[in-house]
């Protein structure tokens, strides 16, 4: 049994044929996407640029999408909403199909080719995920944590997270193999253990967020367990699992 963690793209598409991956940007895309979905949103399509988000949604009536995402942290303009989670309130995004571009998180979900099941992971949804990652790993499925980072550079935040994940994944079980990555980051787990603050005071983008006045941001986003939501990407969309939608 393995889990494997990628700091960015795996080198090879391969590398996730057959695996539970999950995919982490803690800040922002993963909490945003979790933030949504609990809120009663119908579906999160994740896209690559503003203009493909523009073109898809005119598959769809207006009024059951939402236009939503970032360039330099910042709202698009023209769209709906941005990727703050504090955005995703059940009255703007409830019934909702949001249509999403962020400069690293939907980039790296779409990017996935082969996996058998994509959960979207982070801190609000640790308990839920966690619990899937086990399930898979005792039936035997190799676990890869994709995490996204920053401009396809390792990120402090999504590491941390990554380490949280793999050491409660691999608790009690034995002959479980890390590759060098995923030993890494439960060493940065262990540094700032339940200390989020200060994990996003030291990180790059968190500075970055907070700088451009998203610090209430930098809080929902370490509320460990705030949205206990699985969000699964299949079929080009990210919808919550649960008892509307089996597997
Ligand atoms: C991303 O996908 O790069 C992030 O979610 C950026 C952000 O903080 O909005």
């Amino acid at each position: 049994m393995r889990i494997d963690v990628h700091f960015g793209p795996p080198a090879t598409t391969g590398e996730l044929a057959g695996r539970v991956v999950a995919v982490i940007d803690v800040l922002r895309a993963s909490t945003t996407i979790a933030a949504a979905l609990a809120n009663g949103a119908r579906a999160v399509v994740p896209l690559e640029s503003p203009e493909e988000v523009v073109n898809r949604a005119k598959a769809f009536s207006r009024a059951d999408v939402l236009l939503a995402g970032e360039r330099k942290m910042l709202p698009v303009s023209g769209f709906d909403v941005g990727n703050s989670p504090r955005e995703m309130t059940r009255e703007v995004v409830e019934g909702k199909t949001l249509l999403l571009t962020t400069t690293n998180g939907t980039a790296a979900v779409a990017g996935i080719a082969g996996a058998r099941d994509v959960v979207i992971a982070s801190y609000v949804n640790f308990t839920a995920v966690l619990a899937m990652l086990r399930a898979a790993l005792r039936g035997g499925t190799d676990i890869a944590v994709l995490c996204a980072g920053r401009d396809r550079h390792f990120s402090l935040e999504d590491a941390a997270c990554a380490g949280r994940y793999v050491l409660h994944v691999a608790r009690r079980l034995s002959g479980v193999h890390l590759n060098d990555a995923a030993v890494a980051a439960t060493l940065v787990d262990r540094k700032f253990g339940d200390n989020l603050t200060k994990l996003f005071e030291t990180s790059v983008h968190g500075r970055a967020l907070a700088g451009a006045g998203f610090a209430e941001d930098l809080a929902v986003c370490g509320q460990i367990d705030a949205y206990g939501v699985l969000p699964i990407y299949h079929d080009r969309q990210i919808t919550k699992l649960g008892p509307d939608r089996e597997r």
